[in-house]
């Protein structure tokens, strides 16, 4: 079995990762603050702000690839804590495509589309990214980094991901869910546009990257679907029949929020889904999965 080695699997993504890949790899996967129960995955805390103990790391476990889903990802705390969000999301990037370089390791990078300025949207990967907030700037300067010193990666460009993750570091999903199920009103900007991501897609994208050498550089993933949160939460209001009433448009224009985000970044995917043949979920569908699943379980 082939060893790799995910970072943040206490995170939303990468305990989605851990859990579908787990089956199929010898699994290390790194947590910071939160301890993860992911058996039979190994879990090991590790800070990777400590630039100079990454490498050590690195060696002592020798994947076959690494995937690197571990970030600050915190825009708002991003804006006023720029020393840790430049070290963890650019310099321990830096770090980690230095050593995988070195120790001729698959590197996948998971980045933001959030690096686009949001002036057209719709981008696809020959557009030029223009951050807006500090966040976005450490994960474009994060991607520069990999693509200067690893010959052998894939950065992985997703929007907005959502469904279910380990509890603690939740999707948007299911922070709407929990307020919902609360009745309280769910304010949504009618404002701001991205391509929700079906988790399970993310996972199988970067499912088939990992060992293909002919996969590198850069790869854009969106869902099929461009909304606005607010229309998300229409749809999210039919299929778990929650009453439309609940939902409160609201203006990224007008909002207090600390950080500045673009009004249109989502992502043309036409390259990963006829390279990797995906079939994206649209979010219809990807809601009502996730409903069902829910169903069987309380069942
Ligand atoms: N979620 C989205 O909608 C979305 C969209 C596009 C791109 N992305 C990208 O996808 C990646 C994963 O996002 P996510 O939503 O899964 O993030 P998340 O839930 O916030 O998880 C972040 C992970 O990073 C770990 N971490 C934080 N500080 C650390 C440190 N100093 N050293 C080591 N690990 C540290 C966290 O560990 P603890 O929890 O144990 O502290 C956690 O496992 C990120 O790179 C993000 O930029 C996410």
């Amino acid at each position: 079995m082939d060893t790799i080695l995910i970072t943040g699997v206490s995170g939303f993504l990468g305990w989605n990762l851990a859990q579908r890949l787990k089956s199929d790899y010898r699994v290390y996967g790194t947590y910071f603050d939160h301890p993860v129960d992911l058996d039979p995955v190994e879990t090991l805390a590790f800070d990777f702000s400590n630039l100079d103990k990454i490498k050590k790391f690195c060696v002592a476990i020798h994947p076959k690839a690494i995937i690197h889903t571990a970030a600050l990802s915190d825009a708002d705390y991003c804006e006023i804590h720029h020393k840790e969000a430049l070290t963890l999301n650019t310099l321990a990037t830096r770090e980690l495509g230095r050593v995988a370089s070195h120790l001729g390791i698959q590197m996948i990078y998971v980045s933001t589309d959030l690096v686009f300025g949001g002036e057209t949207g719709m981008y696809s990967e020959a557009d030029s990214p223009a951050p807006l907030s500090y966040y976005a700037k450490t994960k474009r300067l994060g991607e520069l980094e990999i693509s200067n010193y690893c010959n052998y990666y894939v950065t992985l460009r997703l929007s907005l991901l959502y469904g279910r993750g380990n509890g603690q570091n939740q999707s948007f999903f299911e922070r709407m869910e929990k307020q919902a199920f609360r009745n309280s009103q769910l304010n949504l900007f009618v404002d701001q546009f991205r391509t929700p991501l079906f988790v399970e897609d993310a996972v199988l994208a970067v499912e088939r990257l990992i060992g293909d050498k002919s996969l590198k550089g850069l790869f854009h993933l969106g869902g099929p679907d461009r909304l606005s949160r607010f229309q998300f939460g229409q749809v999210f209001c039919r299929v778990f029949n929650f009453p439309q009433t609940l939902l409160a448009p609201s203006r990224l224009d007008e909002s207090k929020l600390l950080a500045p985000r673009p009004k249109d970044c989502s992502l043309r995917s036409d390259k990963a889904v006829k390279v990797l043949k995906m079939q994206l979920t649209s979010v219809e569908k990807g809601l009502e999965l996730l409903r069902s699943n829910q169903e069987r379980i309380r069942r």
